[in-house]
């Protein structure tokens, strides 16, 4: 007995301190959402769980090891013990009342954060290889996914391709992007922290995985309004439209604007420079051959770039959005 009220003491003891070390590390970035709350809170149950059953174990064993060891001399057998029904009981119920009980806090967490305001604003959400892009009410297309503070979001997630996941890792919630017009995945968030965050995937999806980001803007109502009033004008610019179609189309996922190389070549300086290609013959950048990349991409590959461009992405563009793309690449000198 006086060892059992020893080892609890010590047990109560560890669980405290191992739960407050775990507390003060930083497992998790700033909670920038309604959502992150309930998330966290559960989060912080399940490690003061952790820190009691970690302590439990290395308490009774460490105490063993010390206080029972072995005295000089001494070569008798340990006292033999045949099961104890009571505590098999015991260590039955109370482990199942407890993975039962974090099961109900789960299914109602669950529910919470995924409760549908009428109100939410909607935005469409494409995810391809390699690039996000964000789809608002008003034909407003943006490659950034800009927010109101405090107003419910309801995102409508999909894929082009393969399986995507759409992941801001400071709104806690995290949902796969499938492709299939019937696979469309609802993502609810109601962002209440103003400031700039990061749309990662968090599925394995190809060579520009671990690149596949975008940039998430919350924002004041005032300034979201105005931003999407100003969006939903189509600019009359050429290089304009073709800066917002390399964006709705997904081209900046492999192409960059500013020469720094990826999945694809960068339109920087590209225009009516003679490129080599991959079987050695060389090629003039000019229209005929941006048009001829675009609608067939792999019928002549600059050298040094795989064939991984999407070969059906010319039938998803207008010959005037092809116009406008060609008049943005030429225009980056
Ligand atoms: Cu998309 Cu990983």
């Amino acid at each position: 007995m006086k060892h059992l009220i020893a080892v609890g003491i010590l047990v109560a003891l560890t669980t405290l301190g191992v739960a407050a070390g775990l507390r003060a590390l930083p497992l998790a970035p700033i909670a920038a959402s309604a959502q992150a709350g309930p998330i966290d809170a559960l989060f912080g149950l399940h490690l003061q769980v952790i820190a009691f059953l970690f302590s439990l174990i290395i308490v009774f064993m460490l105490y063993s090891l010390v206080v029972f060891r072995r005295k000089p001399g001494d070569a008798s057998d340990g006292k033999h013990i045949e099961g104890h029904t009571g505590i098999e009981v015991l260590w039955t119920i109370v482990p199942l009342g407890i993975v039962l009980y974090f099961a109900y806090l789960g299914a109602q967490t669950l529910a919470e954060i995924r409760r549908v305001d009428p109100q939410a604003l909607q935005v469409k959400v494409t995810a391809r290889q390699w690039a996000w892009t964000f789809e608002y009410p008003g034909d407003v297309t943006s490659g950034t996914l800009n927010l109101p503070v405090n107003r419910q979001v309801l995102l409508k997630i999909t894929s082009k391709d393969v399986i995507h996941s759409f992941w801001v890792p400071e709104f806690r919630v995290k949902q796969d992007a499938v492709p299939g017009d019937k696979m469309v995945k609802d993502l609810v968030i109601t962002p209440d922290r103003i400031g700039e965050y990061k749309v990662r995937c968090a599925e394995m999806c190809g060579t520009n995985h671990a690149y596949m980001e975008a940039p998430v803007a919350v924002m004041a109502t005032a300034q979201f309004d105005a931003w999407l009033k100003q969006e939903s004008e189509t600019p009359t610019d050429p290089v304009a439209r073709g800066r917002r179609w390399a964006t709705k189309f997904g081209c900046i996922g492999c192409h960059t604007l500013d020469g720094s190389k990826s999945v694809g070549p960068s339109w920087q300086g590209v225009y009516g420079k003679t490129e080599e290609m991959a079987d050695g013959s060389k090629v003039v950048v000019d229209d005929a051959y941006l048009i001829e990349a675009i609608t067939q991409p792999a019928a002549k590959l600059v050298k040094g770039y795989g064939n991984l461009m999407p070969a059906t992405i010319g039938a998803d563009l207008t010959a005037d959005q092809i116009q406008d793309l060609i008049a943005l690449i030429r225009s980056l000198k």
